[in-house]
């Protein structure tokens, strides 16, 4: 963190900023969760640094889990099922500010649920969720948790194979829920983006419509888009928004 006078100067600007607003929108990723127990993909220890038969990226894609489905279950179950995991000091201030009035959307690329389980609405899932599970051949809806119980290649009543409502590589997003979320970011007075390296696009590219003058960057790392924020913050988040009112 940078030397404390600094970071006191930013974290009073943040909470002015939060205080006197009533249209915030939030953009997060990976490292929103972090706290929470769930690695991120890129950072050192995140997922993609771990050693695999595949590289991670080629797991979670559509081609990998058409023709290795037993495989990308596998890697599913032990890696992007984190059902114990509870929304941390991150994942609370925001249903709070969204419960006072000041916050109008959460645009996130996790697909952990863990805005919801802290309390949040509006949530955007820009790359959907683990909770939801269809089958391919009849729709039926099954919960994450009998995903998680399941062995092999889940299978629905009917006998078809059930898929998480999740978007692997190549794989398209849901342009409604897209819309919205660049609708939000339009409108968005304040945009504060936090726990995101914003390499992967459609997703990153959202920022770009983004069109005030305080977009608050808060990340472990230095991202991509530091130089356009009106306001960096370089710690973890849950700390960051821990020291918010
Ligand atoms: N507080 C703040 N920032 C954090 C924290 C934390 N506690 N923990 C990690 N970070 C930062 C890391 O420094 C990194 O820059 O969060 C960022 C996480 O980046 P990624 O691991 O790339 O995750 P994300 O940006 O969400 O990835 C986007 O990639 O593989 C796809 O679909 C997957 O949704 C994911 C997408």
């Amino acid at each position: 963190m940078a030397d404390d006078s600094e970071m006191q100067e930013k974290i009073k600007t943040l909470n002015d900023w939060i205080q006197g607003s009533d249209n915030i929108v939030f953009f997060g990723g990976a490292g929103v969760s972090t706290e929470s127990g769930i690695p991120d993909f890129r950072s050192q220890d995140g997922l993609y640094h771990q050693q695999y038969d595949y590289p991670p990226e080629t797991i979670l894609s559509h081609t990998f889990y058409v023709r290795h489905k037993e495989e990308f279950f596998r890697f599913y179950r032990a890696k992007m099922l984190c059902l114990d995991a509870e929304p941390n000091m991150a994942h609370k201030k925001l249903a709070q500010w969204e419960k006072e009035g000041r916050l109008k959307a959460i645009v996130t690329q996790n697909i952990d649920g863990l805005h919801q389980k802290a309390g949040s609405k509006n949530v955007l899932e820009l790359h959907g969720s683990v909770l939801r599970n269809y089958c391919e051949k009849c729709g039926k809806s099954y919960s994450a948790e009998y995903m998680r119980d399941s062995k092999g290649i889940p299978k629905c009543t009917c006998g078809g194979d059930i898929k998480p409502d999740v978007v692997l590589y190549e794989e398209s997003l849901d342009s409604q829920t897209l819309d919205e979320a660049l609708r939000a970011i339009q409108q968005a007075d304040v945009l504060i983006i936090g726990g995101t390296s914003l390499v992967v696009y459609p997703a990153a590219g959202l920022v770009d419509y983004y069109r005030g003058h305080k977009l608050v960057l808060i990340n472990k790392d230095a991202s991509a888009m530091d130089r356009r924020a009106d306001l960096v913050i370089q710690g973890k988040i849950g700390e960051v928004f821990g020291a918010l009112d």
